[in-house]
């Protein structure tokens, strides 16, 4: 993590966002997507067919050297994993990795990958807001990966849809759309059975391969190389299902009580005869179960709710950086009318008709209407656009209180 100075730190790191890091307006023709618009993409490719495209981002450099890479699998709170295939086997280790745990550069067939390196990086962090030309709602993170010569994950399949994009050295890729997705087993990472390309193509820095979810592919460094692969998740219908009935469960499912002063609904059978089976499930017990659950309802309202509270809950490994010494409002205030505000890399915040989702909590958007959707849309607010917000005090508290949890910073991050 870059280094704060004690005073103003969020001042050190405060740059523009310039245009070509922001992603392309969705009817705009970019080189990220091979001259296609968002539009036209969306239309053709996502979910649907895989897209080569050659010089994406020309010139583009890796966003962090191999050395920072290997700094942050060191860390704990950083998920790492490195994948060998020495003498024809797969071995699959969970980090944190000191660098002397790591095989040398020179060892052939191995590869370290770090995700949600956005998490812990801003350049991390900035190459994925060229790619929201699809809703921050299913972007998921950046992952990072890292090859010696020969190294990669062996031939698979993903759940989700992703950008693979070459920003370093040279990487071999072999796709295929078959429909066998057995897998082998015994093995401690998912490799297809019978991999069965189709296609074949050597990605060089700035390319990059498009892969909509179940596409089999194999990725095979030629010389050291790294990749940085942009994943968007995919629930499965069970994931979403019972993330839905816990959220339910949590706000609380019992309408009679809220009107009964919080007493809840019991359980009632006055007509239970004795029974000679003390052990026998009564089958009117079921009926009645049945009945109550027959009950649970929920509204549109309650599943926007859950949906913005789910997706906009950090990861399990977040924890927000707030300010060493936090400016008092009104410092923070003069200082955000001079250089704007951003919101931290780690912040997620999603908004719809009724409500904004800042973190995994539901606020009613209301009162916030004038600017948080912009905030929301670009991550930051210029320092023109902040002075036109000042005279409220109730949003100046509101920032403050966010700045001072470290959910937004001062300044503009590139
Ligand atoms: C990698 O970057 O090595 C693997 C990415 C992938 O195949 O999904
Ligand atoms: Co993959």
């Amino acid at each position: 993590m870059p280094k704060r100075s004690p005073d103003h730190p969020e001042d050190a790191r405060a740059r523009r966002v310039t245009p070509s890091l922001a992603s392309p307006a969705p009817d705009t023709p970019t080189p990220l997507l091979g001259g296609l618009s968002p539009a036209q993409f969306m239309k053709k490719y996502w979910q649907k067919k895989p897209l080569l495209i050659r010089q994406a981002i020309p010139g583009i450099e890796a966003p962090l050297s191999r050395d920072e890479l290997f700094a942050l699998a060191d860390q704990d709170d950083v998920e790492s994993r490195l994948i060998t295939h020495f003498r024809k086997r797969w071995a699959l280790e969970q980090g944190p990795f000191a660098p002397d745990e790591l095989p040398t550069p020179k060892t052939r067939q191995w590869t370290l990958l770090v995700q949600g390196a956005d998490l812990h990086d801003d350049r991390a962090r900035a190459l994925l807001e060229r790619f929201r030309f699809a809703p921050d709602a299913r972007l998921d993170d950046l992952m990072i990966s890292y090859a010696s010569d020969g190294g990669g994950v062996g031939p698979h399949f993903d759940s989700y849809d992703v950008f693979l994009l070459q920003v370093h050295g040279k990487r071999r890729w072999r796709i295929g759309a078959q429909r066998d997705l057995s897998l082998q087993e015994g093995l401690p990472l998912k490799i297809l059975a019978n991999f069965e390309p189709e296609e074949e193509w050597v990605l060089e820095p700035g390319d990059m391969l498009y892969l909509p979810p179940h596409i089999a592919h194999d990725g095979v460094a030629e010389g050291e190389c790294m990749t940085c692969s942009i994943g968007f998740r995919s629930p499965s219908t069970t994931e979403l299902t019972s993330q839905f009935l816990y959220w339910l469960a949590e706000r609380g499912t019992d309408a009679a009580a809220s009107q009964n002063a919080g007493n809840p609904t019991l359980y009632r059978d006055p007509d239970q005869p004795a029974v000679a089976h003390p052990a026998q499930l009564p089958p009117a017990l079921v009926e009645r179960v049945s009945a109550v659950l027959a009950k649970v309802r929920w509204s549109d309202a309650d599943v926007s709710s859950f949906v913005g509270s789910w997706l906009s809950e950090p990861k399990s490994n977040v924890v927000f950086d707030a300010p060493e010494k936090p400016l008092d409002e009104a410092r923070f205030v003069a200082r955000a009318a001079k250089n704007g505000i951003t919101l931290d890399r780690r912040t997620i915040l999603l908004y719809d008709a009724r409500s904004y989702y800042l973190n995994g909590e539901r606020c009613l958007l209301k009162e916030v209407r004038k600017w948080l959707p912009a905030l929301a849309d670009n991550r930051f607010l210029d320092g023109k656009r902040f002075v036109t917000l000042s005279h409220d005090s109730c949003v100046t508290a509101l920032l403050h209180e966010w700045y001072c949890a470290g959910w937004i910073r001062l300044g503009v991050l590139a």
